[in-house]
């Protein structure tokens, strides 16, 4: 594509004049957009770029090994892998704050952005994945008044006291754009193909305070959910989906026991730019089978519901 090519030599060129011959620290998330930033980085300033993956307990299922095969085996970009699960499930324990959370979350990444960047000799730049709508939604809601939604992790979320410079290479593309673009630069069909993930993970998908026996079930519901939305062959017609675990546990029955276990909230939407969002339509079949498999497969579930909600007046994730 002609327009994509053109926006990659310019936002290369817009790279390095920022940076110089600084040392700049990308943080990877997994998701699409830092993905993409990571590689773009690459190619416009090669070594002096370091790319930081945390693993910070609140990714999906095999996601670290995903992405960490990506870019060290197949693009060979320099990735520090950091374990900082307890570190962040530590500084969680018991905050059901929405806002709080994210804040928490925030922070912890810039720690151990910074505590990697003293291991390199010191870093000049942070480089993000941040989109234009991730912009316009923390600073406020399009015709309203300027209030923030949610403090996106990579715009609103961050302390201020951070020592590194911010770039921002895709600041101006919508989603749809940074899969072009990452489609320009070579990335595999199925990584620019896949659904946002959002910088503070699961946690937000956890409703009220995070705990690991519920991170783990979530993990594997979610994963089964996706399995069936993608051999429904509806994987790419979706927006984003994804399961949600309530703080809440309702009565059932099993064989001939009584069960009192989590509720699990399904999530479907189709959009464009995610700004605005309708939920799917699923036929009740399909939803009936998801239910049945994962309260047969994943321990800790009884209920499964499906949110209906568009946005507005809903947003796409629940915190
Ligand atoms: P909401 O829930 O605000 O989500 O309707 C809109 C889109 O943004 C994603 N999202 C985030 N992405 N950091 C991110 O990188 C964040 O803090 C964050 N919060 C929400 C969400 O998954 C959806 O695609």
């Amino acid at each position: 594509d002609w327009t994509m090519r053109a926006f990659k030599e310019e936002a290369i060129e817009k790279i390095r004049a920022q940076v110089g011959k600084g040392r700049v620290i990308c943080g990877l998330s997994g998701g699409v957009d830092s993905s993409v930033a990571a590689v773009l980085l690459h190619e416009a300033i090669g070594d002096q770029l370091t790319c930081v993956f945390v693993d910070h307990g609140l990714l999906r299922l095999n996601e670290a090994e995903t992405v960490v095969q990506l870019f060290r085996d197949h693009y060979n970009i320099p990735l520090v892998h950091v374990q900082a699960e307890d570190l962040f499930l530590k500084e969680l324990a018991g905050v059901d704050d929405p806002e709080k959370k994210r804040k928490i979350i925030g922070k912890l990444f810039i720690d151990v952005f910074e505590q990697e960047a003293r291991k390199i000799g010191g870093a000049d730049f942070l480089a993000q994945g941040t989109l234009y709508p991730d912009v316009i939604e923390s600073v406020s809601f399009t015709g309203g008044p300027s209030v923030t939604i949610k403090s996106h992790h990579n715009v609103g979320g961050l302390p201020e006291r951070m020592n590194m410079k911010l770039v921002e290479p895709l600041r101006e593309l919508f989603k749809d754009e940074v899969r072009e673009l990452g489609r320009e630069l070579g990335l595999p069909e199925v990584f620019v193909g896949r659904h946002p993930f959002p910088g503070p993970g699961l946690a937000i998908r956890c409703p009220g305070a995070v705990s690991k026996p519920q991170l783990d079930i979530l993990r594997q519901a979610d994963a089964i959910y996706i399995d069936e939305i993608r051999k429904a062959g509806l994987y790419d017609t979706i927006w984003q989906a994804f399961a949600v675990i309530l703080p809440v546990k309702t009565v059932g029955v099993m064989g001939d026991g009584r069960t009192y276990e989590h509720v699990l909230g399904l999530r479907a939407v189709t959009s464009t730019d995610g700004m605005t969002a309708d939920f799917y339509p699923f036929d009740m079949k399909f939803l009936g089978h998801v239910a049945t498999r994962i309260i047969n497969e994943v321990k800790g579930v009884n209920r499964v519901v499906y949110d209906v909600t568009s946005k507005p007046p809903g947003t796409i994730e629940w915190e």
